[in-house]
């Protein structure tokens, strides 16, 4: 069997767009690490770590973590062994200091990116996803009260545990400060990796599967 080229996938997207939910199937498919900076984040939180204390009233407020700290994050992971076959970063860069960031990070391990895949969905459907978004504390698995609800009411599918949470930064006024931030911060990455070559812009309002379908029709070789 031959092995295959790394693939270095970028999800870029609005809160609620469904960066996580996509990022998952595509890891799956792929069989490379999902590094989402949000999850991570929610982990050093809930251990209380120092990182964690410094970033939880930020993520509740819904702002961003400063880029100095996201960026010593992520060149600790993708040090590690499992990213030796490319990975995806769901929530990674998000502002444009980040991505310069990267860049650096990349050129020092001599890789470079093959795709940025931007989401799109209107604000309104945005808003009502967030809304009815439940997880799992055990296990992290995500739900949709109204498109994916679990089979068993506020029961996890997955793990069997029972109580499934909102998150904190899914209140209504935070949803609408990390809209805001999204639009200043992360959004001017369009105009950052079009002269790649590489940024895919995907229309995400449809069924999971349809959306990722047009992913995988728009990744290097999967047409
Ligand atoms: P993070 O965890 O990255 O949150 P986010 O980017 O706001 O994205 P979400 O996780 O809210 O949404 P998603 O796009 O993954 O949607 P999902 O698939 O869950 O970041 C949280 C915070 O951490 C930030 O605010 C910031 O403070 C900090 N942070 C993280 N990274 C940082 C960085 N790099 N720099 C600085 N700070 C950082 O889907 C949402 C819902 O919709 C679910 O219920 C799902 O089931 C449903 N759904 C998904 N797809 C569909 C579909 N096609 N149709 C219908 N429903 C769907």
């Amino acid at each position: 069997m031959t092995e295959r080229e790394p693939l270095r996938i970028i999800l870029l997207g609005a809160p609620g767009v469904g960066k996580g939910t996509q990022a998952k199937r595509l890891c799956e498919a792929f069989a490379i690490p999902h590094i989402s900076t949000g999850d991570i984040l929610r982990q050093h939180v809930q251990q209380q770590t120092e990182l964690g204390k410094q970033a939880e009233s930020l993520m509740t407020e819904g702002q961003l973590v400063p880029d100095d700290l996201i960026l010593a994050l992520v060149e600790e992971r993708v040090k590690e062994p499992d990213t030796a076959h490319g990975f995806l970063f769901d929530g990674f860069p998000r502002t444009v200091p980040q991505a310069l960031g990267l860049d650096a990070i990349l050129d020092r391990f001599e890789a470079r990116l093959d795709a940025i895949v931007a989401l799109n969905v209107k604000d309104n459907i945005l808003l009502s996803r967030l809304a009815a978004r439940r997880s799992c504390p055990e296990c992290g698995s995500v739900y949709n009260l109204v498109v994916h609800p679990p089979q068993s009411m506020d029961v996890c599918d997955h793990c069997g545990h029972h109580g499934l949470v909102r998150r904190d930064d899914d209140k209504p006024d935070t949803v609408k400060e990390r809209l805001e931030v999204y639009y200043h911060h992360t959004r001017p990455l369009i105009s950052y990796y079009l002269p790649t070559g590489r940024l895919h812009e995907i229309d995400a309002d449809g069924p999971v599967a349809d959306v990722f379908d047009a992913i995988m029709a728009a990744l290097p070789g999967q047409a």
